[in-house]
């Protein structure tokens, strides 16, 4: 699996010292409250379970899965909902976690969504940022890193639902896409 691997992006080490770093930001800015965190399947699971630990403050956990349609590489802005949130989010503080934003259509969706359902507020936390993709403006609260404008894979991302479960983000190699 790893072979797959062109060039480690971030290591474990680097993901696990800025993951402490949101946590405790989080913690401070939210003292005194209790969050809501909601993270979009699949890619956001292996961040969110990290950053929950970080979080020094009562947090709940629930989860929405979505996907887009049309074109499979690139994001349309139109989506769908695949899983909804067991729970009402009426009145909660919400943190969307997200493993990372490209174009941002699919969480501009998503905050427009979650609004409709009158939280008490809302933020968003990304593990990854690549802004130079970015087709619509959203403001993300908590990111952990800007990255160039690689396919990367890793601690979460999946490739045709492959790396998830490495340790690290890495860029994958153009032959790992060919097979
Ligand atoms: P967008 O911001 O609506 O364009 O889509 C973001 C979603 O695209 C993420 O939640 C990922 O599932 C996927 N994605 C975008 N870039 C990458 C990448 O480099 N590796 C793995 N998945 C990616
Ligand atoms: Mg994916």
């Amino acid at each position: 699996m790893t072979g797959d691997i062109k060039e480690v992006l971030l290591s474990k080490a680097a993901l696990e010292k800025r993951v402490q770093e949101l946590g405790s930001q989080i913690s401070k800015d939210f003292k005194g409250k209790e969050i809501l965190m909601i993270g979009i399947l699949r890619g956001a699971v292996i961040f969110m379970g990290d950053l929950a630990r970080a979080i020094e403050i009562p947090v709940a956990l629930d989860f929405m899965a979505v996907s887009s349609y049309g074109a499979a590489s690139t994001s349309s802005g139109v989506v769908r909902i695949l899983k909804d949130l067991d729970e009402s989010v009426e009145g909660k503080h919400i943190l969307i976690v997200e493993d990372i934003i490209d174009s941002g259509l699919t969480l501009q969706y998503l905050v427009e969504n979650l609004k409709s359902r009158n939280p008490s507020s809302i933020r968003i936390c990304t593990l990854l940022n690549k802004p130079s993709r970015r087709k619509t403006a959203v403001t993300v609260d908590y990111n952990g890193f800007d990255i160039p404008d690689e396919f990367v894979v890793g601690y979460g991302l999946d490739y045709a639902e492959k790396y998830r479960n490495l340790p690290f983000i890495g860029i994958l190699k153009p032959e790992a896409y060919s097979e």
